[in-house]
């Protein structure tokens, strides 16, 4: 998660923020983390709208974004984080920590009857008490709004940063003698301490205007978008799906499955959103219909691609080619680091991450020349061809 975010403070933001300067609203339409929107809306004056298939995405969106007063020191977010579990307050495991152990905390937990957390991820992804005290605070969490989004993001940030998985939540570490030390490792981190630290940096940050985030499909958002409207994308770039990676905070975002099994403790595939963009017999097209659609609607395009071929069959160089017949086309490189998504690692079981050049594709609307045949009604001798400037193309 946040692939982005370490970019923000180098030349993404500088680039994000010169070409913000002249639009009058900015949308992500793939905001996973939420990390370019929450980075737009706190030093833009623009309203920010986000939309992402997950839940879980669009929680962590709005906890920034559809917020324009600081909550540091509010008391409904102290009172929540205060939430009494008396068994919560263990945060030590017994040590160390062997595979027998492992197993009781995933047996106990799956009789568990109430908490969905325990139930579903207990002794797998989290230690009963981190299990029992992520239930706790999803229970208790505040009514009111905008306590309710902050307080649900802080719970995803701090299920992701808990896990006992490496670097997203499509399996869970086994117990075998490699990966202990490291279910002991995260097994061994304060939920507690981890809800505080997030809530602390999520309350201190708001938007200048209020934005919105939305669950929804990039493609089918495209027709409400307009000429003001400067459009940043960082579309999937693997071939499996978001949706397997990270069913575990999507779990939390919306309350639980109906059901989970098999190593990774994922909900049956049919209730998973899947992206054409991770479809590698699809991507290609989805990618040309999503710049046909922003190019009708007049918008002005920032997309970022790995410039190697990605595992989804596209590169920044395909991008390139395919903006090039109908936009002004401006790229510039960075450097980056991206999750491999489960794919070779650095050596280490929670990391899976990548060096590459990221393109960041600048696209404005051209203003083709088209001779037009401008005809008068009853005097075809008349048609005359035409040259006129078309924004629509
Ligand atoms: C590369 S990630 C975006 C990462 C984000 N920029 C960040 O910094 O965290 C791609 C995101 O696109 C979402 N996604 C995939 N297909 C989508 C679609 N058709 N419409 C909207 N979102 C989609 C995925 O759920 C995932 O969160």
């Amino acid at each position: 998660m946040g692939s982005k975010s370490t970019l923000l403070s180098g030349d993404l933001g500088k680039i994000l923020l010169h070409e913000s300067a002249t639009a009058n609203r900015f949308v992500d339409l793939f905001a996973g983390s939420g990390a370019v929107a929450h980075f737009i809306a706190q030093r833009t004056e623009l309203p920010v709208l986000t939309v992402d298939l997950q839940e879980y995405a669009r929680i962590l969106s709005a906890a920034i974004i559809e917020r324009t007063g600081s909550l540091v020191g509010d008391t409904v977010l102290e009172d929540w984080l205060a939430t009494s579990n008396a068994s919560a307050a263990r945060a030590d495991n017994p040590n160390p920590l062997t595979a027998r152990i492992v197993n009781a905390e995933r047996a106990q937990a799956s009789s568990f009857s109430e908490g969905f957390v325990t139930r579903h991820y207990g002794g797998h992804y989290y230690s009963l008490v981190q299990a029992r005290t992520l239930d706790a605070l999803y229970a208790e969490l505040p009514k009111s709004e905008p306590q309710r989004t902050v307080a649900l993001a802080a719970l995803i940030h701090t299920a992701s940063a808990c896990a006992a998985a490496p670097g997203h939540t499509a399996q869970p570490f086994q117990p075998t003698e490699t990966l202990l030390p490291f279910i002991e490792q995260a097994w061994s981190r304060s939920v507690r301490d981890t809800a505080r630290n997030v809530v602390e940096r999520l309350a201190a940050a708001f938007a200048t205007v209020r934005g919105e985030a939305r669950v929804g499909d990039a493609q089918s958002t495209v027709p409400t978008l307009g000429e003001g409207d400067f459009v940043f994308c960082d579309p999937p770039y693997s071939s499996v799906q978001y949706s397997r990676f990270y069913h575990v905070l999507e779990g939390i975002g919306r309350g639980g499955w109906d059901e989970v099994s098999g190593n990774g403790r994922a909900p049956a595939r049919a209730s998973r959103k899947t992206s054409e963009f991770s479809m590698k017999s699809k991507a290609p097209a989805a990618m040309k219909n999503l710049l046909v659609g922003l190019r009708r609607r007049g918008c002005r395009v920032m997309i970022t691609f790995p410039d190697a071929d990605a595992s989804n069959g596209l590169s920044g160089q395909d991008i390139i080619a395919m903006a090039s017949e109908d936009w002004t086309v401006q790229p510039h490189y960075v450097n980056s680091i991206h999750s491999t998504l489960g794919g070779s690692n650095d050596g280490t079981p929670r990391g899976g991450r990548k060096k590459l050049k990221e393109a960041v594709i600048i696209l404005a609307p051209r203003s083709t020349i088209v001779n037009v045949p401008l005809a008068v009604a009853g005097k075809p001798e008349q048609i005359t061809p035409r040259t006129v400037a078309t924004a629509a193309g």
